[in-house]
């Protein structure tokens, strides 16, 4: 009897793409694990008969070659199998289109899992498909809260939650939300952090990548700044007061700050972009691939973010980290790792303290150990 067990893998905007890669490889590994070492075999628990296949669906959320072609090469990603091409819309436009689309495939396909990663509308909308074709659905990354609804990523994590079939969290904080909203504790798997999968297999990579080299930057004598969200670049009083502090740092230590097309398309409106782009202490430069920010993260003073993976990053590596945000759906980055959130009114003290060398202690989490991928595949083998 066939046993195989099939699956779509789901990823659609930049940071899906280091989640999915690590992914895929555990499966290539649990295909391949009758040639491994003991360990790993002790790890997979195999049944030889049996196999994983996959289907790896690209929405086409994300689709400029910086925010997706690129990763796709750095992390040896497979080309995706299908393509949707949904492209930028409405979050309504957006989430109908890879609906209509992801419903063909799935009616094609008759996958017995689809995995979905993250938080993004690409996450929230394949779930929706296949929890009402009544395919399970298997969420890395869950159980991460905000508590924050404005955030269009709450909503994705709040449904995609609800109507998954297993949910695999990456701490302990995750867990205990997910329990406390009524998921069946026999759902909730922690297995650790996936991204950081990826960041311990590309680091060496990164490293000898030197990114700072090639923008005159010396080790530890710049700061890494990356911002994104809309609470933070879709408004013009606060983008300008942003880019304000940022000169301000910069006269005090050269920052790098690689524009999101979304923050590009605020400073052109805004007409901040040419101020900002005057000085050559403040970097402005295009979207950076997976190895060149890893790289660049690794030798910085600090990084200035509002994006969830970097908090997770400089914990790992021991950077301290300033999130630019009232909350964190990530709050172990805070009381174990070296992240601290800051806001508009603090930001000039607080990355002052950084200048002045008040460092930030940290310690990585539990689990974070670059065995994620293959915890959720043995997972989901065993099923
Ligand atoms: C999305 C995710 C966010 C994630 C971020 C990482 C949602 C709701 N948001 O936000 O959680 O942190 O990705 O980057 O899913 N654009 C391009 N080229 C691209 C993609 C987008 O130019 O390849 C431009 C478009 O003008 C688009 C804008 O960027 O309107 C925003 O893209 P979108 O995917 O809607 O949201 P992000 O801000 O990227």
């Amino acid at each position: 009897m066939n046993k195989d067990l099939k699956l779509i893998l789901v990823a659609g905007a930049r940071p899906n793409f280091m989640k999915i890669a690590p992914i895929i490889s555990a499966i290539k590994k649990f295909n391949n694990s009758t040639n491994l070492s003991r360990e790993m075999q002790s790890l997979f628990h195999r049944d030889p008969s049996n196999s994983i296949n996959y289907i790896l669906v690209h929405t086409g959320q994300h689709y400029d070659v910086e925010m997706s072609g690129n990763f796709f090469r750095e992390l040896e990603l497979p080309r995706p199998d299908i393509n949707l091409e949904v492209g930028s819309a409405s979050h309504a436009v957006q989430t109908a289109n890879i609906m209509v689309r992801f419903e063909e495939i799935c009616l094609k396909e008759s996958p017995d899992w689809v995995v979905v990663v993250g938080d993004v509308n690409s996450t929230m909308a394949c779930t929706l498909v296949a929890s009402k074709l009544g395919i399970k659905v298997a969420h890395v990354e869950a159980g991460l809260r905000s508590f924050d609804r404005t955030m269009p990523e709450e909503i994705n994590r709040l449904v995609t939650d609800t109507l998954s079939d297993l949910l695999f969290t990456p701490s302990e904080d995750a867990d205990e939300n997910l329990l406390r909203e009524g998921i069946p504790s026999n759902k909730i798997k922690r297995v650790g952090n996936i991204m950081i999968d990826s960041l311990v297999t590309h680091l060496e990579r990164a490293r000898q990548c030197k990114p700072y080299d090639r923008f005159g930057l010396k080790e530890k004598y710049y700061v890494l700044v990356t911002l994104h969200r809309p609470s933070n670049v879709d408004n013009k009083a606060s983008l300008s007061i942003i880019m304000k502090c940022l000169t301000q740092l910069s006269e005090k230590l050269p920052t790098i700050f690689p524009i999101h097309p979304r923050t590009r398309k605020s400073l052109m409106q805004f007409g901040l972009w040419k101020e900002s782009n005057n000085t050559k202490k403040l970097i402005l430069c295009d979207p950076l691939g997976y190895h060149e920010t890893i790289g660049l993260v690794n030798k910085s003073r600090f990084v200035l973010t509002d994006s969830g993976g970097l908090q997770e990053e400089t914990t790992f590596l021991g950077i301290p980290c300033l999130t630019l945000r009232p909350n964190t759906e990530r709050p172990v980055t805070v009381s174990q790792g070296t992240n601290r959130l800051t806001s508009l009114e603090s930001l000039g003290q607080d990355m002052n303290k950084l200048i002045n060398g008040c460092q930030t202690e940290g310690k990585i989490p539990e689990l974070w150990d670059g065995k994620t991928a293959e915890r959720i595949v043995q997972i989901l083998a065993q099923l």
